[in-house]
């Protein structure tokens, strides 16, 4: 048999977050569906898998007599091929095993194809549910069938039985993309990152050889801003991303027929900035015929790390930091993130960017900090260390930022003159200290012998300094990107795509950014 209905398990879970994200706009997090898997008796899930992996996916719920479809999707590459009808038939079964009386479902009157498998397989319309869809306010078309232990519901359901199981049977994808691929050395992917203020673009082959990577900054537009504006990002990257996807195609040396797949950033990020790209790269993909594949970006930056470094390796430990995110995250395999600690306030990109505006030194502040304190005195004003003693890896960074204005203000009406290398390297020293003890502090925690270290403040260079001293003392690889990939860029989007490619996780034609995305959703 080609594929095969199966009650769903814990390893199911990316697979069918894929198929979740492509078939929805409000998709479910991995949370719900954990959650789901709890719940025990009242829940039956159930998954269609086959040697492409898993095709698609359906949840029943028992409430009293009746059974309510929870969620029916098929990946995008495996739809109408009978997937669906032996989905519902597995459901509907399940039902009558379970001795319910009927199955009441909910779906969205626009979505013609799904009305016409549920009115074949019996279902009747039983009335609406006005604004039920939060994303549209569409209302739900509820939809019921009669009772299912009798006739003639029984027959339609032992119909619909023989019917999916021959789809089962017969099933087969000969797009040789979607196949678990045997040598993907020469795959060719282009990737496209508009997440915040830098319109990217890269083409990548075999999952780690950068043929091109174009980075549009927009810094000069926000700067006169002190930050950046959601508005004008959007605009930019609009502007460019034509552009940038060219100079990578024609940097690469190739044209769009030779290309394997697309990726896109579709989350975290600006809305605004995340949609421009996510538009572009599905339009492109609808017109090519080409897989798009959906990257986090905060994985992307976990990514950058093995583009130059062959042993970032999993199990590792990471600390993220950028202008939106500090965290310390565990990974038992690549793929599979678990966040230990995060900032519980400013990330530490933004401590920086608020030091350099509050010295009056414009906006990214990382950068100028950095070259300014390498010529301070680290331990010249003795600045917090939010935290470096308690048992948790979380951070705070707001109180630093507090006392740094407060001494800046101090200073100023005492008449004296700042002194900027020194106020920069104090404030640095701060950073680093609790990054490096809550870093030693996770190491230690899981026992881990690698750790990675990604996002836009990772190119600070006492940071890379310093964390690798201490975990190298004791025996733990550090893996420090160029700096190049440390900040946003296309190439690190382009080799987390190459590794989600490779478990068949593509988008749909009605995917959507996914501004709050998170590494563990
Ligand atoms: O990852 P990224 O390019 O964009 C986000 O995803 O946020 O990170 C940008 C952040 C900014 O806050 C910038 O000030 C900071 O990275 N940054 C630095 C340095 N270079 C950039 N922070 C400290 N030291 C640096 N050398
Ligand atoms: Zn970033």
């Amino acid at each position: 048999m080609s594929a095969r209905i199966r009650p769903i398990a814990e390893t199911d879970i990316d697979g069918v977050l894929a198929i979740e994200r492509a078939s929805f706009p409000t998709p479910w997090s991995r949370g719900m569906f954990l959650d789901e898997m709890l719940q025990g008796v009242c829940r039956a899930w159930f998954v269609a898998d086959s040697p492409w992996g898993i095709l698609g996916y359906a949840g029943l719920m028992e409430v009293e007599e009746e059974g309510h479809l929870l969620n029916l999707a098929v990946r995008t590459d495996a739809r109408r091929s009978g997937i669906a009808a032996a989905l519902l038939a597995e459901i509907l079964t399940e039902a009558q095993r379970r001795g319910l009386e009927r199955v009441t479902l909910e779906v969205r009157p626009s979505n013609f194809a799904a009305l016409a498998m549920y009115d074949a397989a019996g279902f009747e319309v039983a009335g609406s549910r006005p604004g039920y869809y939060s994303d549209t306010g569409e209302a739900a078309t509820i939809m019921w069938t009669g009772r299912i232990d009798k006739d003639p519901l029984r027959s339609l359901i032992a119909a619909l039985h023989a019917r999916g199981a021959a789809a089962l049977e017969a099933f087969t994808i000969d797009r040789g993309t979607a196949a678990p691929p045997t040598d993907r050395s020469s795959e060719l992917i282009l990737a496209i990152e508009t997440s915040c203020d830098e319109t990217a673009a890269a083409v990548l082959r075999g999952g780690t050889e950068v043929l091109s990577s174009v980075v549009a900054s927009q810094i000069d537009f926000h700067a006169r801003f002190g930050g950046v504006v959601p508005e004008i990002a959007s605009r930019k990257h609009v502007e460019a991303i034509t552009d940038v996807v060219d100079e990578a195609l024609d940097a690469a040396g190739i044209t769009l027929r030779d290309l394997t797949a697309l990726a896109v950033t579709y989350g975290p990020g600006l809305v605004g900035a995340l949609v421009v790209g996510v538009s572009y790269a599905k339009g492109l993909a609808l017109a090519t015929g080409l897989p798009l594949v959906g990257v986090n970006h905060l994985e992307g930056h976990l990514f950058a790390n093995l583009l130059a470094d062959p042993e970032a390796q999993a199990p590792f430990v990471a600390l993220l930091v950028s202008g939106g995110h500090t965290s310390l995250v565990h990974a038992p395999v690549w793929g599979e993130y678990h966040v230990m600690g995060s900032t519980l306030d400013d990330a530490a990109g933004e401590a920086f960017d608020k030091v350099a505006k509050a010295l009056g030194l414009g906006y990214p502040g990382g950068p100028v900090i950095s070259r300014l304190a390498a010529e301070g005195d680290p331990a010249a004003i003795p600045f917090p260390r939010a935290m470096i003693n308690t048992a948790d890896l979380d951070f705070s960074l707001s109180g630093l930022k507090t006392a740094v204005v407060t001494y800046i203000a101090a200073e100023r009406r005492a008449g004296r003159d700042l002194n900027l290398p020194d106020i920069a390297a104090s404030f640095q020293a701060a950073v680093i200290d609790v990054q490096v003890s809550k870093a030693l502090r996770a190491v230690a925690e899981t026992g881990v012998g690698t750790f990675l270290i990604g996002g836009g403040v990772s190119a600070n260079p006492a940071l890379r300094a310093a964390l690798t001293a201490a975990l190298e003392s004791r025996g733990v690889h550090v893996s420090v990107p160029p700096l190049s990939l440390c900040t946003d860029n296309a190439a690190m989007i382009a080799a987390a795509a190459h590794f989600r490619f490779g478990r068949g996780e593509t988008l749909g034609p009605s995917a959507e950014a996914v501004p709050d995305l998170t590494l563990q959703s």
